[in-house]
C-alpha cells in the first residue's frame, strides 16, 4: 500500500470535539493523575482571605478542580463553573459534591464578564487557556476580576514554546507508530506553537495584568496515565484531527504501550500567577 499524506489544519471545529466526548472525558480524566496534580497546584493558588468569589473557566465535565477547591478552601462564596460545551456543564453537574456556591454558567471564555451576578477574587484556568481567543478572553477577564484579583492559569509543554526545551520522548513514539502505518502527517507552518514566553507576557501586560509569579512544573506521568488520556475522544480528535476516532485511537495507544520506562518523561508545565493592576 502507498503512503497515506495527510495535512494537518489547526483551525478544526472545536465546539463539536468538546459536547462530543464530555461524558468520557468526566470518566477518564479521573483516572488521569496529572489531572488531580494540576488541580491541587490550582487550589494552592486559593488565598483563604483574599478568594470569595472564583471562576473556573473552561470547567470542564470532571470536577477535579471543582471539588478540590470546595472541601479545602471552606470560606468561598460562589464557585462559577463555566463552559461554552452544555455537554460539559450538564456532566460535570454529575460530578461535583453537592453545594449551593457552585454555579454553572454555559459561556464563552471571550463573552462572560456580563453573565456573572458579582465581581471576582479570582478567575483559574485549568488546561483551558490555550483554547481560548486569547486576546478577547483577556479583556472578559480583566472586566471581571475586582482590582487586585487574580488570573492563574496554565499550559503543556504541548501547547508552550519553552525555549530551548527537548520535546517529550512520546512524540518520536508516536511519529514511529504512524511510520510503521505508512501515514505521514504534515503539519502546516511547521507546528509552531501558539503561545510562548515573550507573546503571553506582552498579552498579559497589554489586557492590565502583572505577573505574580511563574513556575515551571514536571509532572510524572505513567503509562496508565497516557492510556487514560488517549482513551479521551477529544484529546484524541486533537491531537489526530486526520484520522477517524478508532484509527487515531488505535495508533496513540499503541505508541504508548511500545513506550520504554526511559521513554516516560514527567510533563513540562508552566502556571502564571498574574494580577489585575489596579
Ligand atoms: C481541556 S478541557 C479542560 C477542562 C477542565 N478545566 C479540566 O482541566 O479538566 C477544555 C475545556 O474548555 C472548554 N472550552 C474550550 N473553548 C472554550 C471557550 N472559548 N470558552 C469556554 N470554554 C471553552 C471545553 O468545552 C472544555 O470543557
Amino acid at each position: 500500500m502507498g503512503k497515506i499524506v495527510l495535512y494537518k489544519h489547526q483551525n478544526i471545529n472545536q465546539d463539536e470535539i468538546w459536547d462530543e466526548g464530555a461524558n468520557e472525558f468526566a470518566i477518564y480524566s479521573k483516572n488521569i493523575s496529572f489531572y488531580h496534580k494540576i488541580a491541587n497546584i490550582f487550589a494552592s493558588f486559593v488565598d483563604i482571605h483574599r478568594h470569595i468569589n472564583i471562576c473556573d473557566l473552561g470547567c470542564g465535565s470532571s470536577g477535579i478542580l471543582i471539588n478540590e477547591i470546595l472541601q479545602k478552601k471552606e470560606n468561598i462564596e460562589n464557585l462559577f463553573c463555566i463552559d461554552y460545551s452544555s455537554e460539559m456543564l450538564d456532566v460535570c453537574a454529575n460530578n461535583v459534591i453537592s453545594s449551593n456556591k457552585i454555579k454553572f454558567i454555559q459561556s464563552r471564555a471571550e463573552d462572560f464578564s456580563k453573565k456573572l451576578p458579582c465581581e471576582l477574587d479570582m478567575v483559574i484556568a485549568d488546561c483551558s487557556f490555550w483554547l481560548f481567543e486569547a486576546q478577547k478572553a483577556l479583556k472578559e477577564i480583566y472586566l471581571s476580576l475586582k482590582n487586585e484579583g487574580d488570573f492563574v492559569f496554565n499550559f503543556a509543554e504541548w501547547d508552550f514554546d519553552f525555549e530551548n526545551h527537548t520535546p517529550h520522548p512520546k512524540y518520536k513514539v508516536v511519529d514511529d507508530e504512524l511510520q510503521k502505518r505508512n501515514i505521514e502527517i504534515v503539519k502546516e507552518g511547521g507546528g509552531k506553537k501558539k503561545f510562548s514566553k515573550k507573546n503571553i507576557e506582552k498579552l498579559l501586560t497589554d489586557n492590565g495584568f502583572s505577573i505574580i509569579s511563574i513556575e515551571n512544573v514536571y509532572i510524572e506521568t505513567s503509562k496508565e496515565d497516557w492510556l487514560y488520556f488517549y482513551s479521551i475522544p477529544s484529546i484524541v480528535k486533537r491531537s489526530m484531527p486526520l484520522l477517524t476516532l478508532d484509527l487515531g485511537m488505535d495508533v496513540l495507544k499503541s505508541a504508548i504501550n511500545s513506550m520504554t520506562n526511559e521513554q516516560l518523561k514527567p510533563i513540562r508545565w508552566i502556571f502564571y500567577h498574574t494580577r489585575k493592576k489596579q
